[in-house]
């Protein structure tokens, strides 16, 4: 009897050993999906408002409504949040933080397009996904004389530092980054 209250306690050591590794790979997926959803409902407002007011409209809905897209994603979950982190911002808000910033360095030389998983401390990660860009994104982050003119004077009145134009097709833009904090 006592023998198997042991071999079990091993056996579920082992197993939980084990359930580590799978552990980190359910991370990468849980930081995947809520980057996939942040993609999604910004893209959506995105091409929304571009069908409904062109370049100049969605320059305001950027430049109103962004933080507050981010916010209702981030608060449907419980302990992840997504954000977008470069090292040059035009939100300041969007600045990456030290260990961001490795990260970011990382994928401007190997241009990967692969995720990256890091272990923070117990309980806590942090999942990446690099932005690349793409023509569309050109209206309002491309060279001078490629921006449209309108969305260049919304934007530009408010974002007194934008450090984030002056990009071409397939440029390495920054990350979205998955905080998870399980022990939440
Ligand atoms: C209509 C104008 C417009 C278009 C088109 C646009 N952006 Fe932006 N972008 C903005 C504005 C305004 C901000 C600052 C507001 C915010 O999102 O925090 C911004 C911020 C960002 C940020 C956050 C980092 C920072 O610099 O603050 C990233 C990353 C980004 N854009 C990438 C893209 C990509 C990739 C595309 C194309 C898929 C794109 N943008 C298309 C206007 C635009």
């Amino acid at each position: 009897m006592k023998k198997t209250v042991l071999s079990l306690a091993l056996v579920s050591a082992l197993a939980f050993g084990d359930t580590n590794t799978t552990h980190d790979l359910n991370v990468t997926q849980m930081g995947n999906e809520a980057i996939q959803k942040m993609m999604q409902t910004l893209k959506d407002a995105v091409m929304g408002a571009m069908k409904e007011g062109g370049a100049k409209k969605t320059a305001e809905v950027c430049s109103n409504s962004a933080t507050d897209i981010e916010k209702s994603v981030n608060d449907s979950f419980p302990n992840i949040t997504v954000k977008r982190a470069t090292l040059k911002p035009r939100n300041p808000d969007n600045q990456a933080t030290p260990d961001e910033a490795k990260v970011i360095e990382t994928y401007a030389t190997t241009n990967s397009k692969e995720l990256t998983t890091i272990k923070m401390g117990e309980n806590h990660y942090k999942v990446y996904q690099p932005i690349y860009m793409m023509k569309m994104c050109l209206t309002c982050h491309g060279e001078d004389g490629v921006r449209d003119k309108q969305a260049d004077t919304i934007i530009q009145a408010k974002y007194t530092n934008d450090q984030s134009n002056g990009y071409k097709e397939g440029d390495f833009r920054g990350v979205f980054v998955a905080d998870i904090n399980l022990s939440k």
